[in-house]
């Protein structure tokens, strides 16, 4: 039984503050939960609840969420079984009240619902994943390593902000953090040797300021191949567009010029026939369904399209991009709905649909490894927690290092079957 909650204010990758929660269980088990924060977020998001008190972080302070844990959230959930999540976070979005938890902040939802989670499978004494996803959790998945950082996410023109080395050719998890690990080292001396900055960007990713987003690719190429690998074989390449971003007035501002749903569809076609593209997120704004529709009916049958602000890891506009056919991947992200069992109605639904599912970190980022452990809990074969750099984002790949030697023999690593669409 859930005895108590308590919460802190703590700070995450970028030096912004964020919700930490710790609930104490009547048999002795304490474990807390840290709560992500992104910077390109959508506009459908869960709301964070932020002070506004200038005086504080710049308005960044958290106080009031996590008043919100100990005075309200804590309270109502104190004295119900650890292990009935589905009632908890039921109790939590009722006590909360409002359509996008903004009363109490889904910061403060979210960093309860994930810390009654890990309670109860301390208390059961299992692994998280195994608790989270029972005994069919075994599926590792491929790394989408985010190696070059434009975009929202770094002070340069690139306006692509995720280029992506994905190892899907490997046998095991840890051989495709090797792989992109080492390609990652490469692509730095290559970005030196041709003149460019190797400071890196909000994901850990190198941020240089490079003249074109065609550009990035080419140099992602050239890295593979040098480190010895084979581009699409053995690590094949992808983008998180982050199309909202440069969305505005009816156009997309992208290099330089004003696009058209259209023309950038174009665009992105002609980038599949180039490089072995496996996966494009958020290719077109989280508004612009008519344009996303265009986008899936040319190239969906080719490559990822995955949904991130368009969907917002929210069951109900997945269920109505189902309906309309638009994307064919979800992007996971348990802060832009705000509780667990949300999330996993979200994966659930993507799967009985034919939709694949990336699970995904925030640019914010702090220590916690629960999205890893998530991954392998539902299967879903991907995730993106940033480059092989800083530790926010190693955390999660070594706990997945750290689950694929647990599983032993049980281990699977998704690799290709993770990319059902991908023909290159
Ligand atoms: P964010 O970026 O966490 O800043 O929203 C990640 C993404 O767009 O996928
Ligand atoms: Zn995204």
């Amino acid at each position: 039984l859930i005895e108590a909650v308590g919460a802190r204010e703590i700070l995450d990758s970028r030096g912004n503050p964020t919700v930490e929660v710790e609930v104490l269980l009547d048999d002795g088990t304490v474990q807390r939960a840290a709560v992500p924060s992104g910077a390109s977020t959508g506009a459908f998001e869960a709301y964070e609840l932020r002070d506004d008190d200038k005086s504080r972080y710049s308005g960044k302070g958290v106080l009031k969420a996590v008043a919100a844990v100990v005075d309200e959230l804590g309270p109502a959930i104190e004295g119900v079984e650890a292990s009935e999540q589905r009632i908890i976070d039921s109790i939590l979005i009722e006590t909360d009240g409002t359509e996008n938890k903004s009363r109490t902040g889904a910061n403060a939802i979210l960093g309860v619902s994930l810390a009654v989670a890990k309670a109860a499978a301390d208390s059961a004494d299992l692994p998280l994943f195994r608790y989270l996803g029972g005994p069919n959790a075994h599926l590792l998945p491929v790394p989408a390593l985010n190696v070059i950082n434009g975009g929202a996410h770094a002070d340069t023109g690139v306006d692509i902000q995720e280029f992506f080395l994905v190892p899907l050719g490997a046998e095991t998890f840890a051989e495709a953090m090797r792989w992109g690990t080492e390609t990652y080292h490469v692509l730095k001396g290559e970005l030196k040797a041709g003149g460019f900055a190797t400071g890196l960007g909000d994901e850990g990713g190198f941020a240089p300021d490079l003249p074109s987003n065609r550009g990035a690719l080419d140099f992602l190429l050239a890295a593979i191949e040098k480190a010895g690998y084979k581009p699409g074989t053995d690590i094949a390449v992808g983008l998180d567009v982050a199309a909202t971003e440069f969305y505005s007035d009816g156009a997309y501002h992208f290099e330089g010029k004003d696009w058209s749903a259209a023309e950038l569809t174009k665009y992105y076609e002609e980038l599949l026939a180039n490089y072995p593209l496996v996966t494009i997120e958020d290719a077109l704004s989280e508004d612009d369904w008519d344009g996303w529709k265009a986008l899936t009916d040319d190239i969906g049958s080719k490559v990822q399209l995955v949904g991130d602000d368009l969907f917002v890891t929210n069951p109900a506009r997945l269920a109505d991009g189902i309906k309309r056919g638009v994307a064919n991947s979800l992007l996971v992200k348990v802060n832009q709905i705000g509780t667990l069992s949300e999330t996993l109605d979200a994966v659930g639904l993507a799967t009985r649909s034919g939709y694949t599912s990336m699970m995904s970190h925030r640019s914010g980022e702090t220590e916690d490894t629960f999205i890893a452990d998530l991954a392998v809990a539902v299967n879903c074969g991907q995730i993106k927690t940033g480059a092989p750099a800083r530790s926010e984002r190693i955390a999660k790949y070594n706990q997945l290092l750290r689950i694929e030697e647990e599983l032993g023999d049980a281990a699977e690593f998704a690799g290709r079957s993770a990319y059902p669409r991908f023909t290159g």
